[in-house]
């Protein structure tokens, strides 16, 4: 056993993931609706983004809107459209003066077209930032994403353009809304559940995986900072002994 400061395994992760679960219990815990703990959710937003610039993640990944989601009552889908919008538009600025990109993961044509324009909008005029991309996940599901990937390689067998017999992972890979990006190292729950919630199933395979109870708009610098230590702390092996990684 030893003694002392626990040893860093890891160095900051490249690109988190992160599902904002938690809004409607913490509103609903203090007698408000429902919007109201997703507009106190926007602040977190806010601040997760800052805090991954500050300490040099590449990719930020969150999960604003699942396919799912679009079966919520009608009020709060188009109360969390208003709050993304606004958020789009308030945010642009410091966006370009912190060199972040702005990055869509999801099935952009069910979004309202107001909706759209600011993200198209948003997407122009960040495309040549390089300090960090910040992906949301906009009427994002895992399984719809892989069907996609899927159809666009046959499509492209069909035509010669590849060969099905050589298709491989960086192939499908390639195909997701992620292509070009580092997979997620860490990915981070927060609201006490324990599930992937149909939530970058491919990219996901070899994430660190981090629960917590804290619910999303209490989820802030701090939080964050702790769960990006637990990270650190980690021993990742992709399948090989703790030997093979240490080289001991
Ligand atoms: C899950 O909490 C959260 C959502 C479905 C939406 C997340 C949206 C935001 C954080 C605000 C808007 C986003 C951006 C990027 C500006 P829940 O409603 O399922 O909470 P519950 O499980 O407590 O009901």
């Amino acid at each position: 056993m030893s003694v002392g400061a626990p040893e860093q395994h890891n160095p900051v992760p490249r690109h988190v993931a992160i599902i904002m679960d938690g809004n409607g219990r913490w509103a609903e815990q203090r007698h408000r609706p429902r919007l109201f703990g997703h507009k106190a959710g926007v602040d977190s937003v806010r601040e997760i983004v800052e805090t991954a610039r500050e300490i040099g993640i590449e990719v930020l990944t969150l999960y604003a809107f699942s396919t799912e989601n679009w079966g919520r009552p009608t009020f709060e889908v188009s109360g969390l459209m208003t709050l993304l919008k606004s958020y789009l538009q308030s945010e642009l600025r410091t966006m370009v003066r912190n060199d972040v990109r702005l990055h869509c993961l999801g099935d952009q044509d069910r979004l309202p077209e107001d909706v759209r324009a600011v993200l198209r909008q948003v997407i122009a005029e960040t495309s040549s930032c390089r300090g960090m991309t910040l992906n949301l996940a906009l009427s994002y599901g895992g399984r719809c994403e892989l069907v996609g990937a899927v159809r666009e390689l046959a499509r492209k067998c069909q035509q010669g353009l590849l060969d099905w017999n050589t298709l491989a992972e960086a192939e499908i890979s390639g195909h997701l809304f992620t292509a070009g990006q580092p997979d997620p190292d860490l990915l981070i729950r927060t609201g006490g559940e324990h599930r992937l919630s149909n939530f970058l199933l491919w990219q996901a395979s070899y994430a660190e995986l981090y629960f917590t109870e804290i619910r999303w708009p209490d989820f802030r610098k701090q939080q964050f900072l702790d769960a990006i230590q637990t990270f650190l702390l980690r021993q990742r092996r992709f399948g090989q002994t703790g030997a093979q990684v240490t080289g001991e």
